[in-house]
């Protein structure tokens, strides 16, 4: 019925008789335990083997307890003894385990040879990648080799990819798909902080009185958070207000809906801030006590053209010029943009202005997926530090994560192309402190930062980039602009390497694929949105040869000469590496806990000080590291003050227009995890949302006399793509909208997406660009 979408028919066909192959064999015990275990006579778990894990889905980090027996896992519950979900999963969460069990699971090395893809032993494999790294680095230059990871690394493989890179080899070419996802909020936080991640914890839930959801399907992507918050309701009927871009079941949940139009956000914000300032609700005392008021570039561009850089350049201001500068957004000069009433706007406002309700914001990737999306972050902290409703107990803006270790690895790990674990390449006493730990020398460190993610795949299509591996993660269903990126991959002269559990788009142009071992059929830690550190044990083998992405970044740093950096005497390294990478962190602002520790509990949060974590940071009462005798300190930033920004509203980078009147978002659904590539093969998962499909206001669906499944044409400026419609099912967007799931890859929406992204963050826009909408 969708064929006429497919590129490759023939794969298409192969792939879906996979499925349905699974789906034949699915007969699953509705619940946790496999049907096949339950016929051995094992249905009530008497005999599995349970232990602790975080989920491998997404950055809520839900302790699960895996039951294993005879060397495979068959059972899955909530860890009640964990904080975090409290002993609930949510539908992926419950299934998670069965992501090991797909019946195309890669088991061997495949080399490709002459167009076909050739087994091959690891051991080859790996000589393979070590050579033609070193081939490149001779013939181009370190900068011609790159790897590009995820927040699904363990922080081990981040570390290990980290060192590698640019300690031992000397490029910066370190990038991870979290760059896609939350390299706003990094910016976000050290605009207006001075150091990442979010200052409170899941505990604000419990606390808060208000709940401001940005633009965030909590409901969908952060289920289990989610139901903590619907469980507060019932204690103590706290509100829940969903502002957003699209109807969903977020929306159906909450007390209360407002609905912006895209991108004005950012007006909203503003709009909120004069109101707080106009009706007195400033905290006074807090504002003069820890806050300075700064503004930045404007007018900065979308980061289109190739080599596209940009620096930000601060500057104070007064309050009084801040204050001048909100004159543009009253609620009555903001309503006609956002298309939101102007009591709606001060309804907002005044939640967030009543001195007796906390207020706790969250949001995602529908903030951080923003062409102003650092500056959307800035604002949304702003309303926080004006009103004083930061770092306490249930006043805490709270920037959500999608992966699993996105904080623990990317973040704080540090492999993004400017970072180190502690600090930055351009910074000479983090460099030297860095190489110290490596044991390399530090003129290895290059103080340059090299690409970010768009313009690291830029420059593999241009041959600036020659060798590329990638770990964990599927860029050729991710990456906005999805065709100029894939062709330029698959160029003559290129070598790209992918380690996954599964074939993947990103497979298909890989020259070598090794098979990786997944989540707890090896040793590793993941670090969740609430810094919450955790770790898990190797529960099970890895099938064929399949390796942990740390030992494949080992074995090819020996192969390379590396064998002093990489000499780690316990036999999965997990406990060595960790212990090495703690010493980035030590000190009171952000210590890790200790692996014993992680090992006997389900997680703990940095900084971990004096055997406590930390859970509100900045706030003396809480946080050892406050230092000014005062009751908050912003320590991140030199004079202990927080930053309150100005940033103005300033358009998306393509906006409909009359070839292409409608706006195109994208986003995820709740039985998938992001690209699919494991839910998919779940079999409950997949038959309970099989494929993507187009969603569609209901009166431009009657106007287009379009009903749900039919064939809807999407056409942008990058290209076209059919998909089926979706009327009045799962969301409802805003007239004049469409939004449409990634996480099929047979329907590949990225295609046709822009690759705008905020020039401060490098982070693309996923939720706006202009799209034509047809019946097909
Ligand atoms: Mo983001 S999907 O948590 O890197």
């Amino acid at each position: 019925m969708y064929q006429s979408v497919f590129t490759n028919r023939r794969e298409f066909i192969k792939k879906m008789a996979v499925l349905s192959a699974m789906t034949a064999a699915a007969g699953m015990f509705p619940g946790i335990i496999f049907a096949e275990e339950q016929e051995k006579g094992i249905p009530d778990g008497a005999n599995l083997d349970w232990k602790k894990a975080p989920c491998r889905f997404c950055g809520v980090g839900c302790g699960v307890l895996i039951g294993t027996e005879n060397g495979k896992a068959i059972a899955v519950k909530g860890d009640p003894k964990s904080p975090v979900n409290k002993g609930l999963c949510c539908v992926k969460g419950y299934h998670s385990i069965m992501a090991m069990y797909g019946k195309d699971r890669l088991k061997k090395p495949l080399v490709k040879k002459n167009g076909r893809y050739v087994e091959t032993s690891m051991k080859e494999a790996l000589d393979l990648v070590a050579s033609k790294m070193q081939e490149t680095i001779k013939e181009h230059g370190k900068d011609a080799v790159s790897i590009y990871g995820s927040g699904q690394w363990t922080i081990p493989d981040g570390y290990v990819a980290s060192k590698l890179f640019k300690g031992c080899i000397g490029t910066n070419n370190v990038e991870a798909n979290a760059r896609l996802c939350m390299a706003t909020a990094v910016t976000g936080f050290l605009s207006s902080f001075g150091l990442d991640e979010p200052m409170g914890c899941y505990e604000d839930i419990d606390y808060a009185d208000t709940f401001v959801l940005w633009g965030n399907n909590m409901a969908e992507m952060h289920p289990v958070l989610f139901s903590r918050l619907l469980d507060q309701r019932l204690k103590r009927g706290v509100k829940i207000i969903d502002f957003a871009t699209r109807t969903t079941r977020t929306s159906m949940a909450a007390d209360k809906t407002i609905i912006f139009n895209p991108q004005t956000d950012l007006a909203v914000a503003n709009a909120i801030c004069y109101e707080i300032i106009n009706n007195g609700w400033m905290n006074t005392a807090f504002v003069e006590e820890h806050c300075n008021f700064s503004k930045g570039l404007t007018n900065m561009g979308y980061g289109l053209e190739d080599h596209y850089k940009f620096t930000d350049r601060p500057e104070a201001i007064s309050f009084e010029e801040y204050k001048a500068f909100l004159e543009d957004y009253t609620p009555e000069k903001v309503s006609g943009l956002s298309g939101v009433s102007v009591k709606d706007i001060k309804y907002l406002a005044a939640h967030f202005g009543d001195p007796n309700k906390k207020v706790m914001s969250l949001w995602c990737m529908g903030m951080n997926q923003h062409s102003r999306g650092t500056w959307i972050n800035n604002l949304v902290y702003n309303i926080h530090l004006l009103t004083g409703k930061i770092s306490s107990p249930g006043n805490s803006p709270f920037s959500l994560t999608g992966q699993p270790s996105a904080c623990g690895t990317v973040r704080e790990v540090g492999t993004l192309t400017h970072k180190l674990p502690h600090g930055v390449v351009a910074n000479k006493e983090h460099r030297e402190f860095a190489a110290k730990i490596w044991d390399v020398p530090v003129e290895n460190i290059d103080p340059k930062p090299t690409y970010h993610t768009v313009e690291m795949f830029r420059a593999l299509d241009r041959g600036d980039i020659r060798f590329m591996w990638i770990q964990v993660t599927n860029p050729m269903v991710t990456m906005p602009k999805l065709k100029r990126y894939r062709d330029g991959a698959k160029k003559e002269g290129r070598f790209i390497v992918v380690s996954d559990v599964y074939p993947t788009p990103t497979t298909d142009i890989a020259d070598v694929i090794l098979p990786s071992a997944m989540w707890v059929e090896r040793e590793g830690l993941y670090g969740n949105s609430e810094r919450r550190t955790q770790y898990f044990e190797q529960m099970l083998e890895p099938p064929g040869e399949a390796l942990s992405d740390t030992v494949q970044l080992i074995e090819v740093a020996k192969r390379m000469g590396f064998e002093k950096q990489f000499y780690y005497k316990d036999e999965t390294h997990i406990e060595e590496i960790y212990s090495e990478y703690r010493r980035h962190h030590e000190g009171k602002k952000h210590n890790m806990a200790p692996l014993e520790v992680l090992k006997n509990q389900p997680g703990a949060m940095w900084p971990y000080v004096d055997g406590k974590e930390t859970k509100w940071r900045f706030n003396a009462k809480y946080d050892p590291a406050c230092t000014n005798g005062k009751d908050f300190h912003f320590y991140g930033k030199k004079d202990g003050r927080a930053v309150i920004w100005q940033r103005p509203y300033e358009p998306a980078a393509e906006e409909p227009d009359a070839d292409y009147p409608f706006w195109l978002g994208t986003g995820r659904v709740v039985e998938h995890w992001h690209t699919g590539s494991m839910t998919r093969r779940i079999p409950v998962l997949h038959q309970a949302m099989p494929h993507a499909y187009v969603e569609l206001h209901p009166e431009d669906a009657e106007r287009m006399q379009i009903r749900t499944g039919d064939m809807v044409k999407l056409t942008t400026r990058r290209g076209e793509i059919s998909l089926p419609a979706s009327v009045n099912q799962r969301g409802v967007p805003a007239p004049r909208q469409v939004f449409v799931p990634f996480f099929d890859e047979q329907m590949l929406i990225n295609d046709i997406t822009l690759d705008s992204f905020c020039p401060i963050s490098k982070e693309p826009d996923y939720k706006k660009c202009a799209v034509k909408v047809e019946k097909a």
